[in-house]
């Protein structure tokens, strides 16, 4: 049965299973190597992985947590192109209408979608003008 709520609890099995499934794709997997290594009971994925519950908690229900901001980050850990946000947004997609019942599936994937926007407009790779 798909999750109907949000909570540390399921956030936390949607984070893992996303990353889980990012670190076997051809396209996003060596970014994450890069930055955190391959091994995700590694003290850095441990972080990154604390760092996403809270950041997704605040994301979906404003409960504080996520202190940082997500963007400069992103700015140094290779060259990003259209195509690596949007396979990073059917991914996304993919996880969470397979964890989530539809309504938050939809809420979790509307938000990363806005993120993703800002990124690429941040990063100058919107594809317009
Ligand atoms: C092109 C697609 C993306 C790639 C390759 C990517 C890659 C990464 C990597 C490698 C890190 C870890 C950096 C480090 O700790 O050294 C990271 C952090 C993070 N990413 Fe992404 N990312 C992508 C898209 C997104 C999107 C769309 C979101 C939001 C919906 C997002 C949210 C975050 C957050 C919250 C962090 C933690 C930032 C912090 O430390 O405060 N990422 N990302």
């Amino acid at each position: 049965m798909p999750y109907n709520t949000v909570d540390r609890g399921t956030i936390k099995k949607m984070v893992r299973e996303f990353y889980a499934i990012i670190l076997k794709d051809d396209v996003l997997g060596p970014y994450f190597i890069k930055a955190l290594g391959d091994d995700l009971k590694n003290g850095k994925w441990h972080e990154h992985f604390n760092t996403l519950d809270n950041f997704w908690l605040m994301m979906m229900t404003g409960e504080r947590g996520y202190m940082g901001d997500p963007f400069p980050s992103h700015a140094f850990i290779g060259e990003l192109y259209p195509e690596t946000f949007e396979r990073w947004l059917k991914l996304f997609n993919e996880v969470v209408h397979k964890l989530f019942v539809p309504e938050i599936a939809e809420k979790f994937y509307k938000k990363a979608e806005i993120l993703a926007k800002q990124f690429m407009d941040n990063l100058d790779i919107n594809g317009e003008d």
